[in-house]
């Protein structure tokens, strides 16, 4: 299949499977076909008001040339203040680099530290993009697997086993797609005491999820808990998810100086700046109230705990409650003889009765699949009625 042009390091990377099927639940949309998606990562919600009018007076006020290549000083500020007072991380503006999504953060961080044979311990079932990007860059993949009856969590002494001289990341996700998995304090706690046993070790946090966090703890991050490790540690945050503005594409990331300006020189020269008009959109979503985040969290809290109920309703499917996030991971071992065991030919199966999810399978899990609860409750209802009716 591969084209001769193509570079080796394109030739060890997929599409993104989320894409892929929302891409296909699209087009038979348009074909004529009613299909709910629930493939698709973001939220249903209205971006802000104040967003959208301060991204209109960005356009009418002219900023529509080249920002600096990092961003803005006025969202690097405004991001700052994010990461100080929505997650614990002191930092200052320069060390802030904004990024067009928290993927393009992510992409950048690895590829400009990860060379051929280096390893990135990667906790599955994981986001899709972090093992492409990892085997783009030329690192191997470790995958450090989590089960259900443990939500979906790693003990420190899972990572510690892992770890080798070539260590060069761990990937930490919380709250975490596609499991929904939290990593409470003290569970980040002991994770930090392995890690100081192995200071080769580079960790990203993505805690682009933060603000839907379910229990009754406040979110947690490693470089606001263990400041003696934040010289090594990569947060990544952003408006796509929190503030409903994925089409925005804006993300932002913190770390030390040499890997934020590694990743500066990476940026100059693919993409350049973020857009102007979403970053002056993005100022106002991290600097303008956010006392509409509770409300959100409440209104995905209770979608959460009507598709919890309705997935454990259906004889096969199981799932641990999702502390965060807006998806849950479902397993469907006990009807796989029905589907060869694999889990596309099950997804496939539940487009073809009019729902779209995702394989487990593309998040490196098995058996099961993905939903995403960022829909309304008359969708949601909908979609589940057509799951339980497929897989009677
Ligand atoms: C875990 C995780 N990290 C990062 C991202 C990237 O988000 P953005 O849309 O800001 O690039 C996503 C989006 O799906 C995600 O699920």
């Amino acid at each position: 299949m591969s084209h001769e042009h193509l570079s080796p390091a394109l030739r060890r990377i997929a599409p993104s499977g989320t894409t892929a099927m929302t891409d296909r639940a699209t087009a038979l949309r348009e074909a004529g076909r009613d299909i709910i998606s629930l493939s698709v990562g973001e939220p249903d919600f209205r971006t802000p008001d104040n967003v959208i009018l301060a991204a209109k007076a960005a356009l009418d006020g002219g900023k529509t040339k080249y920002t600096p290549v990092t961003g803005t000083m006025a969202l690097k500020q405004a991001a700052a203040l994010h990461f100080r007072r929505d997650l614990g991380i002191a930092c200052r503006p320069e060390q802030v680099i904004v990024t067009a999504g928290g993927k393009q953060a992510i992409f950048e961080a690895l590829a400009a530290t990860v060379g051929e044979g280096d390893e990135v311990i990667v906790p599955s079932p994981w986001w899709v993009s972090y093992p492409q990007i990892v085997r783009f860059a030329g690192g191997k993949v470790v995958p450090l697997i989590t089960h259900p009856q443990h939500g979906f969590r790693f003990e420190p002494s899972d990572l510690e086993a892992l770890i080798t001289p070539r260590t060069t990341w761990l990937l930490l996700n919380s709250p975490g797609n596609p499991t929904g998995a939290v990593y409470p304090r003290d569970m980040l706690l002991g994770i930090a005491h392995v890690l100081r046993r192995h200071p080769q070790v580079l960790v990203m946090s993505d805690d682009i999820y933060a603000p839907l966090n379910y229990t009754a703890e406040p979110h947690a991050t490693l470089a606001a808990l263990c400041p003696d490790l934040a010289d090594r540690i990569c947060t990544v945050s952003g408006v796509s998810k929190s503030h409903a503005m994925t089409g925005f594409r804006i993300g932002v990331a913190t770390g030390p100086d040499w890997l934020i300006e590694a990743m500066g020189r990476l940026q100059s020269n693919g993409s350049g700046n973020p857009s102007s008009i979403s970053q002056a959109g993005a100022v106002e979503a991290f600097e303008g109230p956010q006392d509409f985040l509770q409300d959100w969290r409440e209104r995905f809290r209770a979608r959460r705990d009507k598709v919890v109920q309705a997935v454990r309703e259906i004889r096969g499917l199981s799932t641990p409650v999702p502390d965060g996030a807006f998806y849950c991971f479902i397993d469907a071992k006990p009807l796989m003889d029905r589907f060869d065991h694999d889990d596309n030919k099950l997804a496939l199966h539940l487009l073809e009765h009019g729902v779209a999810v995702v394989a487990a399978s593309a998040f490196g899990g098995r058996d099961g699949f993905r939903i995403s609860f960022a829909a309304d409750d008359a969708v949601l209802d909908e979609a589940m009625r057509r799951i339980a009716q497929a897989l009677a």
